[in-house]
């Protein structure tokens, strides 16, 4: 059983450009493309005619065109063309999913389209802020159940032995302790350290000069969530991104 009213990371804002992306997103298949206003669609991945995935035929304009017998679909799943029919018949549709575009990411509402809210994506700390900076990795795939992601994302201790080329490699991290916030949502495990120097993954980077007195959060989410925008960090409430000298380090996994 899948939850289906919230929010789901379906790709990366820059793997949907030019081209048909299929992806499988709680057991179905999903066909990503973007518009000519930029706008990102979601459309269920076969055609209704004899189930091509749509997937394989191609963009045109605003629309996707099965690569079988050419009926054409917009962003909103309804047809729009029937090679050689005068009339469309009303079944030649398929469904099509919410999406909104946040964090670099594009995120796929797979329930009840009418409470698909994009204020319900959690909200990450001074995004957009240009005192802080952002880096941004690759994704990883991982062949194993979600459960042993979440147990290792709310224990940081390993982090200083495992971590140690990235957001590890501060010999204050070791002894920081560690703090347990659990909210209605979601549990967040955090700490600060303080007076050091940060680990390589919040260094400087000679284009964001703030950064050498403020790091970023680093936040991973296995539910998407309600969560409430702030504009400070939030295990400082008072310290603004330009006055604060400290290293955050956050992982928070969130449960609904
Ligand atoms: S399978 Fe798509 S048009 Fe025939
Ligand atoms: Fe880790």
């Amino acid at each position: 059983m899948f939850l289906r009213n919230c929010w789901y990371v379906a790709a990366w804002d820059h793997e949907v450009a030019d081209r048909l992306m299929p992806t499988r997103i709680l057991g179905e298949d999903i066909v990503l493309f973007r518009r000519t206003d930029g706008v990102v669609a979601a459309l269920e991945d076969a055609c209704p005619h004899r189930k091509l995935p749509l997937s394989m035929g191609r963009i045109k304009g605003d629309t996707v065109e099965c690569g079988y017998h050419g009926l054409t679909f917009d962003s909103t799943g309804t047809c729009t063309r029937v090679p050689g029919a005068e009339k469309i018949p009303h079944v030649a549709c398929v469904r099509s999913y919410p999406i909104a575009e946040r964090y670099g990411l594009l995120w796929i509402w797979m329930g009840e389209a009418a409470k698909a809210d994009p204020d319900l994506i959690f909200a990450v700390d001074h995004w957009g802020d240009p005192a802080w900076g952002v880096n941004r990795g690759e994704s990883m795939a991982l062949d194993c159940n979600y459960l042993y992601m979440t147990d290792n994302l709310l224990d940081p201790s390993h982090v200083s032995w495992v971590h140690q080329s990235s957001f590890g490699g501060v010999q204050a991290m070791e002894d920081a302790p560690l703090e347990t916030t659990v909210g209605v949502d979601g549990v967040t495990v955090w700490r600060w350290v303080v007076d050091a120097a940060p680990a390589p993954f919040y260094a400087p980077s000679s284009n964001s000069p703030a950064i050498a007195t403020a790091s970023s959060t680093t936040r991973c989410v296995t539910r998407p969530t309600r969560s409430s925008r702030r504009s400070s960090c939030r295990h400082a409430p008072a310290a603004k991104a330009s006055r604060c000298t400290r290293t955050c380090s956050s992982w928070t996994v969130t449960i609904s």
